[in-house]
Order: structure tokens, then sequence, then C-alpha cells
């Protein structure tokens, strides 16, 4: 019987995904989820044949160019790859893959939620609560923005982009987008296009960020942004924090040219800026955009079924180097 390839999975993955990583593979699991230091990484790597990682693992061009010959394929677990270097990888005849799909459903549904939470006070309202802080109802006792029938702009329609505009219409938004491409016209369901952000912007009482973290994207909502959306718009990420200036956006919620803001990412996790934090406009949640049981399980399997292709022979689904 030939041997089963080695794998190093650098994080803690749901037990159906272990079951099946543990059944077809020799897997190296990681049982106590602690963040591998890159030293480390390199060390555990050095007998693999392939590294199951996470975003949470920054795989840059020293690194990569550091890992031993045998290893065949990086299988990340996420969507997002800004923290691989695939040109580093693909030099290296390393192949790379994501997990596309599967997590869309799920990030769409938490940017609602960002939206809905943000412009309802929502973490805020909880906190009174749980203060103690609550003595009477008013006419006029924390009042937040409607969303119903808002028009919301869009920054990169893509799988996220596309079902975030199909769930906001549940909200009778209009939905404005910006996109390197128009969409076919079957795929906007009445989305209305902009092919400059300076077009898009003026529209959006509310602006969701669904475009990757790229050099061309790095701090794209800024302070020139900002100057161009409507008074008081509410702004969400679910993307990348290295999307926004975090600067800007502080400076903005803090003067209310910004009302609210529903952030799931940002520049340095998990160290994010006190300042977010001190400030009442804002809804935080800590990168839970695809963290639902259904959405891990998918993730992982699919992460799987490339590493199954590239160990069979064959191109993976879900290559992207
Ligand atoms: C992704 O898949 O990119 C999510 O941000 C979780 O890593």
């Amino acid at each position: 019987m030939s041997k089963k390839p080695t794998i190093l999975v650098t994080r803690k993955l749901p037990a159906n995904v272990e079951a099946r990583l543990l059944r077809d593979y020799d897997a190296r699991l990681n049982a106590d989820d602690r963040l591998y230091t890159s030293a480390e990484l390199l060390d555990l790597s050095q007998d693999t044949d392939a590294l199951l990682p996470c975003h949470t693992e920054h795989l840059n061009a020293a690194l990569i160019a550091q890992l031993p010959d045998r290893i065949r394929a990086i299988a990340n677990f996420s969507v997002g790859v800004d923290h691989c270097d695939l040109e580093a990888a693909g030099q290296r005849g390393i192949i790379v893959t994501n997990t596309p799909d599967v997590l869309t459903d799920a990030t769409a549904e938490l940017t609602l939620l960002l939206i809905l939470g943000a412009a309802r006070r929502a973490s805020e309202g909880e906190r009174l609560i749980r203060a103690g802080a609550w003595n009477t109802w008013s006419p006029s006792f924390m009042l937040g923005t409607q969303v119903t029938g808002k028009r919301l702009g869009i920054i990169g329609m893509g799988r996220i982009g596309q079902v975030t505009a199909l769930r906001a219409r549940g909200f009778d938004m209009e939905v404005h987008y910006h996109n390197r491409r128009r969409l076919p016209r079957s795929q906007e369901h009445g989305a209305i296009y902009h092919d400059t952000l300076e077009s898009l912007l003026p529209q959006a009482e509310f602006l969701a960020l669904h475009c990757p973290n790229t050099p061309q994207t790095q701090n794209l909502f800024n302070r020139a942004v900002i100057e161009q959306l409507p008074q008081g718009a509410i702004v969400v990420n679910s993307a990348r924090g290295n999307i926004v200036d975090e600067d800007a956006l502080l400076a903005a919620l803090r003067s209310g040219r910004i009302a609210a803001a529903g952030l799931d990412v940002f520049k340095d996790e998990p160290h994010i800026r006190s300042e977010f934090a001190e400030l009442d406009n804002v809804f935080l949640l800590p990168h839970l955009g695809s963290a639902t049981r259904e959405t891990r399980d998918a993730m992982g399997f699919r992460a799987l079924d490339n590493l199954d292709a590239v160990f069979a022979g064959r191109e993976p689904g879900d290559r992207v180097a």
C-alpha cells in the first residue's frame, strides 16, 4: 500500500473535516489551535507534502522560499488569499487553492447583520441593557437610521457582493455597484452599475465593501472616498481590514460625517485599534463572516477536495496559483 501524503494542518478544524483528514491522509493536526510562528511553520513543514493553512498564517515570499521541495500544495481554508504570496508559490511550482462559493451565504448574511446592527445601534442598545442602564422608553430614545428602501452601494460585485445585493432587496434597498467589470444583465437583478467610484459614492446611503485585499485596493476606503459619500452614510466591511484607511474612518465617525460603521475585519487582527471600541457608533464583530458550523464544514471539505485532486494528479477545482 502506498504511503498516504502528509498534510500539515495549521489550525484546529471542524471535527468532520479532521475525521476525513485522518481517514485519507497522514494529517498533522493542531489540537490546541495554537498560532504557529513562521519558524514553527517551517519546522513542522519539513516532512510534509502539503499545507492546509488559514488566513491567520502569513505565507509570505520569504517563508515560501524556505518550504521544502516536497511541498506540492497549499490548500487554503479561506476564500481570501491575501495572506499567501501567490507569485512566490507559483515560482516554486507549489499549487495554491482557496475555498470560494461555500462561504458566500454566511458572509452575505453577516454583511446584512452589520448593516442592521450599525444602522439600528444594536450593540449600543445591548450594552446599555447589560449595564443595567435602561431607565425608560421615550420617542427620542436611541434613534437610528432606517434601512428599508435606502440606497446601498456595493464595491466589489463578486459572489459575496451579489448575494448581499439579493438579501438587501429583501429590505427594498436600491442597489448600486462598482466593479471592474459590469455583470451580465441577467445577474444584475436590477442593480445599477457605476463604472467609477466617483459615480457610485454620492448614491451610497449605505456602503458595503466586498472587494479583495490587493495592492490596488489597500486603503481604497479613505478620506477622499468619505468626502464623496452622502452626509451621514453608513459603511460596513466584511471583506478585509486593509481596504480601509482606519485613521480616515475614525475621524469621520467622530465628526459624524459617517453616521455609523459595521466592521467585521480590521487591519491588524486581532489587535484592533482601541479607538473603535471607544466609539458608540461602531458595531464590531471579530471576523465572523464565515463562522457558521455549516460553512466551516463546507470550507474544510472544499479544501480537502482540492488536496484530493492534487494527490490524484488532477487539476484542483479552486486553483489560484
Ligand atoms: C476567508 O475565507 O477569507 C475568511 O476571511 C476567513 O478566513
